[in-house]
């Protein structure tokens, strides 16, 4: 068992296991060089030789407890056949929803488009840098899928004017993407994930009394499948107010926070194991800060079962150097 997953079964509050969110991506200067051959993006995460070196070249630098597949979240509006490009400085744009087509799409074409993502999970898991480390597959949760097919591209602080005003759309989007995620997160699970995290990055966007209906109820039925393959799931609502109320509807198996909330509140509050909080910008001041903001939220959750991650993705511009450090300091607490 890896450290994580003994983290998260057994409840140790010793291990002190630490991954990164966006481990493998832009500080990485061997990833850059791979990126520059590769412009498509999408093209990428569907070469699984690329996709398996770049998921396991933070692990060669940096003695991480996991590694987390490299794919993307919208590999499953593509694997849908809706139209998803990255534009340079700009982010994801989606093409054109055509929900007649996607409703009658079956497992077998869904798999055909996005197989490789499984070869790539099963090409890591073989490997021998992962031996005993956790493997993460993911995928985003419904709310934030359902974000990026209407509105085609990153929301930012807003969504487009009419975004709700088609009932029937949504639910029969969601009724689409609950079928997918499941046989996605299925056979991540039967290619070798051992951990699957939900990543919802805009639940900060929805009112308290929009929640049950976009969120709770979407994201606890996935939940409920996860736990149904006997694997652990991290859920992360960033952005979300009330993590307490999550933790009570969703039950997950790890809270994954953001770097705006208060990480002693949370350790009050919640009783499961959390992950995360630290904010990503830390990573680009010095080693003493860094030293001191790591050991913060260490000393906050000693007694706790905590695995050690920033409360968002790690950004571009951090210096290589400075991960190094924050994984020694990890280690060494
Ligand atoms: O964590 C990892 O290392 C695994 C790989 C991973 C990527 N995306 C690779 C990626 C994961 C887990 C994701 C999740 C993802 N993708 C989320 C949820 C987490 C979050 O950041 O909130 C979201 C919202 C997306 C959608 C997405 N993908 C956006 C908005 C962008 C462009 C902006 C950005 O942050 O880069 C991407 C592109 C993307 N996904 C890159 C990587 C390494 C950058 C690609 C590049 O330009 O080289």
């Amino acid at each position: 068992m890896s450290n994580i997953t003994k983290t998260i079964k057994d409840k140790r509050t010793d291990l002190n296991p630490i991954w990164i969110m966006r481990q493998a991506g832009r500080y990485l200067p061997e990833f850059r060089e791979i990126r520059k051959n590769n412009t498509d993006f999408i093209k990428l995460c569907l070469n699984q030789e690329l996709s398996a070196k770049i998921t396991l070249q933070p692990l060669k630098r940096f003695e991480l407890d996991a590694a987390i597949i490299f794919s993307d979240i919208l590999m499953l509006p593509y694997g849908l056949g809706q139209k998803v490009e990255f534009k340079k400085n700009f982010g994801p744009l989606l093409g054109k929803l055509e929900l007649n087509k996607i409703s009658g799409l079956s497992e077998n074409d869904f798999v055909k488009n996005i197989h490789q993502v499984y070869e790539a999970i099963k090409l890591v898991s073989s490997n021998e840098l992962v031996k005993n480390k956790g493997m993460i597959g993911f995928v985003g949760a419904p709310w934030t899928l359902l974000v990026y097919m209407i509105n085609k591209q990153s929301p930012k602080l807003k969504l487009v004017d009419n975004f709700f005003s088609d009932e029937n759309l949504i639910k029969e989007i969601f009724k689409v993407l609950d079928k997918f995620l499941k046989f996605h997160i299925k056979h991540q699970v039967n290619n070798g994930a051992k951990i699957i995290q939900i990543f919802d990055s805009w639940a900060g966007l929805l009112k308290e009394n929009d929640l049950s209906k976009y969120i709770y109820d979407p994201t606890l039925s996935l939940v409920e499948f996860t736990k149904s393959l006997d694997v652990p799931v991290i859920c992360f609502p960033r952005g979300i107010k009330n993590y307490k109320n999550y933790c009570e509807i969703i039950k997950p198996d790890v809270i994954c926070i953001d770097y705006e909330v208060d990480p002693s509140l949370i350790r009050r509050e919640i009783k499961i194991p959390i992950q995360g909080g630290m904010d990503p910008k830390v990573l680009l001041t010095d080693k003493e800060n860094i030293k001191k903001e790591a050991k913060r939220y260490l000393d906050i959750f000693k007694d706790h079962p905590y695995i050690f991650n920033l409360g968002h993705g790690i950004l571009p511009e951090t210096d290589p150097s400075m991960m190094d450090y924050l994984v020694k300091i990890v280690k060494d607490y």
